[in-house]
């Protein structure tokens, strides 16, 4: 059973005070919620030691954005995974399309970061997704498959329990543009196929697959109601506690 994934990706936004306040308004509809769905902050580096203590004893997990994949070194302006374990984060996003577009992060590199966060017990969720241009020119399954097969070069069929998968169309991500739910489970479900020719049926069917791009309260029952559609990955419709509960609460 994959128990729905909901992450609220808040980007570069909100100071801890914001944090705070936005984790302790979700933190208290949790508590009288009974649905089974894992919730996921994932915030800003400054703010992730402050919100330990604000989910403390909560149901609310805590994840970093980024992050690099040396434990140490003579790289400035970097978070190291040895830095987040100590915070205990429990995820780590890897390779958002805003990491690969603007800090031209490699697969490569995003291959090293996945392997180093499962050395230090911190679960990745890697992303993917096509350009509008390559959708047009019908390369969008060969492209996130290519992304798939690089990053996840050499990674152990048994790190399975512990990595997700976020597929997030580049031409949807803030522009509210959603992709339809077909054009998500048709991806998502090549995504699983993938994994199971890469791996086995068992690394397929345990993979918790997320869907994020422009999704919203009002979009999220449609998009969570296809069969291989296991979570989504919110970006600004995250920022307000309403709306991100509503999304929780499909
Ligand atoms: P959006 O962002 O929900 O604002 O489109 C999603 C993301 O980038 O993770």
């Amino acid at each position: 059973m994959r128990i729905p994934l909901i992450a609220g990706n808040w980007k570069m936004n909100n100071t801890i005070a914001d944090a705070q306040k936005l984790a302790e308004l979700i933190v208290d509809f949790l508590n009288k919620f009974d649905k089974d769905r894992e919730v996921l902050l994932c915030a800003p580096f400054t703010a992730l030691y402050a919100l330990k203590t604000t989910l403390k004893g909560s149901k609310v997990k805590l994840a970093a954005q980024n992050m690099h994949c040396e434990d140490s070194g003579a790289y400035t302006g970097e978070i190291s995974p040895l830095m987040l374990s100590e915070i205990a984060v429990d995820y780590v996003l890897i390779g958002h399309s805003e990491r690969r577009q603007y800090f031209y992060e490699s697969d490569e590199f995003l291959n090293k970061k996945i392997k180093a966060a499962l050395k230090h017990g911190i679960k990745p969720i890697l992303c993917v997704g096509e350009t509008l241009e390559q959708r047009e020119a019908n390369i969008e399954k060969q492209t996130v498959e290519a992304q798939i097969v690089n990053a996840l070069k050499d990674v152990d069929v048994n790190s399975f329990e512990n990595i997700a998968l976020a597929y997030e169309p580049i031409w949807a991500i803030g522009t509210g543009k959603t992709a339809s739910s077909e054009q998500a489970q048709e991806m998502i479900m090549h995504i699983r196929n993938v994994i199971k020719k890469l791996y086995n049926e068992k690394a397929a069917e345990i993979t918790r697959i997320l869907y994020g791009g422009s999704v919203k309260a009002s979009n999220t029952t449609e998009i969570m109601s296809k069969a291989d559609i296991d979570g989504v990955l919110v970006g600004g419709a995250s920022l307000k506690a309403e709306e991100f509960i509503g999304i929780i609460n499909y």
